[in-house]
């Protein structure tokens, strides 16, 4: 079992146990005011009891919270890691045997989860994946949840050169991802500043790939958010062709506006919000339909758990069918504007086989264990 302070501190280096949460806090806006109502002492002790004992955050949030209420939280992480057969103190090691005895009980997929910080409520979803992609994908995958993604990037024209000659370690991968190193923020480099970079994790720059129109051809981006895989299709198009970019979130659509004009893309790429219902008047380029379509659509996002350790905690596996319902809309809308032999792409950021194949049949992975990335899931649907 890996200890669950080591994961964090992992993610957050030695020196820092307690954990900042509120730093992850402050990126995230969904359950923001529940955690700062909680405190932040509290926060963690939950963090870490909900990834310890199956189920509990969802069956026995208060009586889990009022055994762990008033311990320190790197008290909460030593009997975490008691569970791993560590020394602690009576008081601790008192509640941390009902959650081991919890612990023994746990389905397989449950304890496996639970060894690597995912709580056991995912098991079910986990079985599901192991099933269609194999036990030892799932066991490799959950290893990989305990480990932070490096930070990668999209280089374009003398991006490379001019980050090394500032000082960044630079490793680049024949996808024409890279992945970058360094003691400042990446944006504070002049090839970000000049548009000459994207920041994108490397397996959403893989899936972008699948959507890559040619020069002349026209393209809709129906969850286009804050634009990381339309600023790839915006230089597939070569100044030629155009690119409508939806989004049901006005906030995001504004960074979108600010990054395609940052990349020089503005004459290509038109943004609009949309509500998401019927498919929008596009202009008269759109009349016969779109070249492709790419539906990124809402998800669970576990995908991106190594990124946001904290998401796991925030998202229940009920809320995939609510995501599905939408995905499947979604799709179906997409499809009915693809020209003759142009494609529909499909893509998540998770996992779950009930947001991915479930929603179109079949498509592939990427991510762990292979990159060393977030997860995402792409599917190419032609139309002959
Ligand atoms: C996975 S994110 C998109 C990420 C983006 N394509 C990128 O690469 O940076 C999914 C997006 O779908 C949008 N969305 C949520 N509900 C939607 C709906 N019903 N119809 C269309 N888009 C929706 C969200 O606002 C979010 O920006």
């Amino acid at each position: 079992m890996v200890p669950p302070s080591e994961i964090w501190r992992a993610w957050l280096g030695e020196d820092a146990v307690p954990p900042p949460l509120d730093r992850f806090l402050s990126r995230q806006r969904a359950d923001k005011d529940t955690f700062a109502a909680m405190g932040r002492a509290t926060a963690w002790a939950a963090t870490v009891a909900a990834a310890l004992v199956p189920g509990a955050w969802a069956e026995d949030r208060e009586g889990l919270l009022s055994q762990l209420r008033g311990l320190p939280p790197r008290d909460v992480l030593l009997a975490a890691d008691a569970c791993a057969d560590r020394d602690a103190p009576r008081a601790i090691a008192r509640a941390v045997s009902s959650l081991r005895s919890r612990l023994r009980d746990a389905p397989s997929w449950g304890a496996a989860c639970v060894s690597h910080g995912v709580p056991a409520g995912w098991a079910a979803v986990m079985a599901r994946r192991a099933a269609l992609s194999g036990e030892g994908f799932v066991r490799r995958w959950l290893a990989a949840q305990c480990t932070r993604p490096p930070l990668w990037v999209r280089p374009r024209e003398e991006a490379v050169v001019s980050l090394r000659a500032e000082g960044w370690k630079v490793e680049e991968f024949p996808d024409g991802s890279a992945r970058v190193t360094g003691a400042r923020g990446i944006e504070t480099s002049s090839a970000f500043r000049t548009g000459k970079l994207e920041v994108q994790d490397r397996a959403s720059q893989q899936v972008a790939l699948l959507a890559v129109p040619r020069p002349g051809q026209v393209v809709w981006d129906v969850c286009a958010g804050r634009g990381g895989k339309t600023v790839l299709l915006g230089h597939a198009l070569a100044g030629r062709g155009s690119l409508h970019a939806t989004d049901t979130d006005e906030g995001k659509l504004a960074g979108l506006k600010q990054r395609v004009r940052r990349a020089g893309l503005a004459d290509v790429v038109r943004v609009r919000a949309w509500a998401g219902e019927g498919v929008p008047a596009f202009g008269p380029e759109a009349r016969r339909g779109f070249d492709v379509v790419l539906v990124d659509a809402p998800c669970s996002s576990t995908g991106t758990w190594r990124r946001n350790p904290d998401a796991r905690l925030r998202m229940e596996p009920g809320d995939l069918a609510r995501f599905a319902e939408t995905q499947k809309r979604l799709v179906e809308l997409g499809m009915g504007v693809v020209k003759k032999g142009g494609k529909l792409v499909y893509s998540t950021c998770s996992v779950a086989v009930e947001e991915d194949e479930d929603v179109v049949g079949t498509g592939a992975l990427y991510g762990p264990p292979e990159l060393d990335s977030d997860t995402l899931f792409g599917a190419v649907l032609s139309v002959p």
